[in-house]
């Protein structure tokens, strides 16, 4: 795969050490682009200095969302290795968000290469402190200059990269969620399954709303009959009860996040109980009232693990776990940080060097 590289003449200055990053608020140097043209395919793949993108008031992207796009992170280890966590699963989930959206398919080698070229550019931006890293985000729109609604003819896939901490300002410090009952962010049919921008827009109004009383994010029901627990919208969710750890099972509305399959992996590892099944609300609840409700947490690449301290619902607040930091919550986040920092070993194939 032949990928052109124009180095950036001027670098920017690099956030100083220690400073709080927080998310998505600085990028590198550099960053991908691929163009993609009916009957030409993939190509001109290239690594150019981060820039504004100059496009058509008419292209697609602009009018009828047809954009998806991934998150991943490059972590550098301990000995200095420059480690990526599961790419290929990134690569394998937008190609099947693409197929949803008729965006073309990204191949899952050329989205690997590409990641893997651009972050080994930009090595120097991994940072190195506790709980940061550096944030991939992939994306693909479609660019034909046309108003009609079809299937593009054109599109971009980008790359861009920003060294980030937690995404919550709370870090691992227990969040507060509220249970939204009228909005809702996906039906069966639809595209919560895909990771596409469209979704995340849909979900502002509630997270508005829940923001103003206070909570950091929204815990969606199902679109149908808004009873049954889906995702947070940023991190796919956790329950223990009585002594089982339960994952709303994924059932085309829900992302199927990589965190999310990481977790399951290692709890059945280690032998814990777990279910993936449909959890209605009305049971949450129910194990909050006569105390089997011993955990929540959400699992994300940019929340990582997320305990939640605290959920809102039909006007009543239900604490959780003391509003502490639960025991699998907190063995999850280690573990799954110390994998993704060279400090553990992992299931074969989880971290890719570069
Ligand atoms: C991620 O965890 O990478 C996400 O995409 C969540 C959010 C930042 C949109």
């Amino acid at each position: 795969m032949n990928i052109r590289i124009e180095k950036a003449s001027v670098l920017k200055q690099k956030p100083e050490a220690g400073i709080e990053l927080g998310f998505g608020n600085y990028f590198t140097d550099h960053m991908f682009i691929a163009d993609y043209e009916e009957g030409k395919g993939w190509h001109d793949l290239r690594i150019v200095p981060y820039q504004p993108l100059t496009l058509d008031p008419s292209v697609q992207v602009f009018h009828y969302a047809q954009e998806v796009f991934e998150g991943l992170k490059a972590y550098k280890s301990e000995d200095n290795r420059t480690l990526l966590f599961r790419p290929d699963q990134n690569a394998a989930r937008m190609k099947a968000s693409c197929a949803r959206v008729c965006l073309p398919e990204v191949p899952e080698d050329m989205f690997v290469e590409a990641v893997s070229a651009l972050v080994k550019l930009e090595e120097d931006w991994i940072p190195k402190e506790k709980g940061t890293s550096l944030y991939i985000r992939p994306f693909v729109i479609a660019t034909d200059s046309f108003l009609g609604i079809r299937i593009p003819k054109k599109a971009s896939f980008i790359i861009i990269l920003s060294p980030v901490g937690n995404y919550y300002p709370e870090g691992l410090n227990p969040v507060k969620i509220w249970v939204e009952d009228e909005y809702v962010r996906a039906v069966r049919g639809g595209t919560g399954a895909a990771k596409v921008g469209g979704n995340y827009a849909a979900s502002l109004l509630a997270t508005k709303i829940a923001h103003e009383a206070g909570f950091t994010q929204v815990l969606w029901l199902d679109g149908q009959e808004r009873k049954y627990i889906e995702e947070v919208g940023s991190m796919n969710i956790f329950f223990k009860i009585n002594g089982t750890i339960i994952a709303p099972a994924l059932n085309g509305t829900i992302l199927p996040g990589i965190t999310r399959k990481s977790c399951l992996e290692l709890i059945r590892s280690w032998g814990m109980p777990v279910e993936e099944r449909r959890l209605s609300l009305d049971e949450v609840i129910e194990a909050a009232e006569n105390g089997t409700l011993e955990e929540i947490w959400g699992s994300g690449t940019a929340a990582v693990i997320s305990p939640v301290g605290m959920i809102h619902c039909r006007g009543k607040n239900y604490t959780v776990q003391d509003g502490g930091i639960g025991e699998v919550s907190q063995k999850l986040y280690d573990a799954i940080t110390g994998i993704q920092q060279g400090r553990m070993e992992g299931p074969e194939g989880w971290v890719r060097e570069l």
